[in-house]
């Protein structure tokens, strides 16, 4: 049994009280690499902003959750020597999908977990995620939950379409669970094909895809319901075009990529929406970089000449969410 405490880790609970009541939101971002640990870092304690590193059950298989754990213990230890004196870094379990795995990350050392009960019978999610709390709370470990399904794929768990989380049950849901943050359903969906090209409309100008807006008359109805409760948005990259076109000029093929505007998630950011989850933009960086890397040094084979590049367009990426979209920055 390892305390995330003993590793130098937050849970999340002072970190959205004052999110929410400051109007900004905590990046939570995903992480395999160690470069994507890196960026990271780097980004948040260049912008003094808390963070939450985030792990996927797809990236406990690929990179070995203890192996995720001591970066994470790491992260603090790299944060502390880039000259931060408190770094508030949380590592949380994304899409957690049984009680088992969850008790698995609390007891080796992470601070916050999500249940994601939110493709169960509603009265089978609260009986899930509530177990879920009490053994949690007793290490002091956070828990998000979900209601409402977003379209696209969870981890295994996939849904051709979104279903809209209902207002009237987020009070009831959230009182009898316990939990100390919940995921919405509002429009986003995980990957970077969040809209089919029919559901969109095209700027006549530059001939780019334009999304349709987010529920934000759901949004305020939840917060009418559980004020200030924190809110989670899930899939809430925002593809940005530019990383696109660069994948596309150098042999990639991601036609009609298309996220959410940056414009709605600063928009979310100041309402009780205190946690933004950001995983593919992480991707599409790092992509982006290597490729254009490979087609202008054909003759490099080593790591660290295409993986630095990487791990520099991503921390510009994380360093543009926290000061331009989420406003986390200067909160340590
Ligand atoms: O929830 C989706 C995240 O982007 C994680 O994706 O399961 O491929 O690691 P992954
Ligand atoms: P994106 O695919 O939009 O980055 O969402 C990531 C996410 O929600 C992880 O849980
Ligand atoms: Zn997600």
């Amino acid at each position: 049994m390892v305390s995330y405490k003993e590793l130098g880790l937050v849970n999340t609970r002072d970190m959205f009280a004052k999110a929410v009541a400051g109007g900004y939101a905590i990046p939570a971002f995903n992480f395999n690499t160690m470069e994507q640990m890196q960026a990271i870092v780097q980004a948040a304690v260049e912008t003094k902003s808390p963070v939450i590193m985030q792990v996927s059950k797809g990236a406990r298989a690929y990179a070995n959750g203890t192996i995720l754990r001591y970066m994470a213990q790491g992260a603090v230890e790299y944060a502390k020597e880039l000259g931060c004196e408190k770094p508030q870094i949380a590592l949380h379990l994304d899409h957690g999908d049984s009680f088992e795995i969850c008790k698995e990350c609390i007891d080796n050392g992470f601070s916050s977990v999500m249940i994601d009960g939110s493709h169960l019978p509603y009265e089978e999610n609260i009986a899930l995620t509530k177990k879920v709390v009490e053994y949690a709370h007793a290490h002091d470990v956070t828990v998000e939950a979900e209601l409402g399904v977003l379209a696209g794929v969870e981890d295994e768990v996939s849904s051709e379409v979104s279903h809209y989380t209902k207002p009237e049950e987020v009070e009831d849901f959230s009182k009898r669970t316990g939990c100390d943050s919940l995921a919405i359903s509002i429009g986003t969906s995980h990957g970077a094909y969040k809209f089919t090209p029919e559901q969109c409309t095209r700027d006549p100008k530059t001939g780019l895809l334009v999304p349709p807006p987010l529920a934000f008359d759901i949004l305020a109805e939840i917060e009418k319901r559980i004020p200030g409760f924190p809110i989670v948005l899930h899939g809430s990259s925002s593809v940005p075009q530019d990383e696109v076109a660069t994948i596309n000029q150098f042999g990639g093929k991601l036609p009609d990529a298309v996220g959410i505007p940056e414009e709605q998630l600063r928009q979310a950011s100041k309402s009780a929406v205190c946690k933004i989850n950001i995983d593919s933009d992480s991707r599409l960086a790092m992509t982006a970089a290597i490729r254009k890397y490979f087609a202008e040094n054909p003759a490099h084979f080593d790591p660290r000449q295409y993986l630095k590049p990487a791990r520099e367009a991503m921390k510009k990426m994380y360093i543009h969410k926290i000061m331009e979209v989420l406003g986390s920055n200067d909160k340590l």
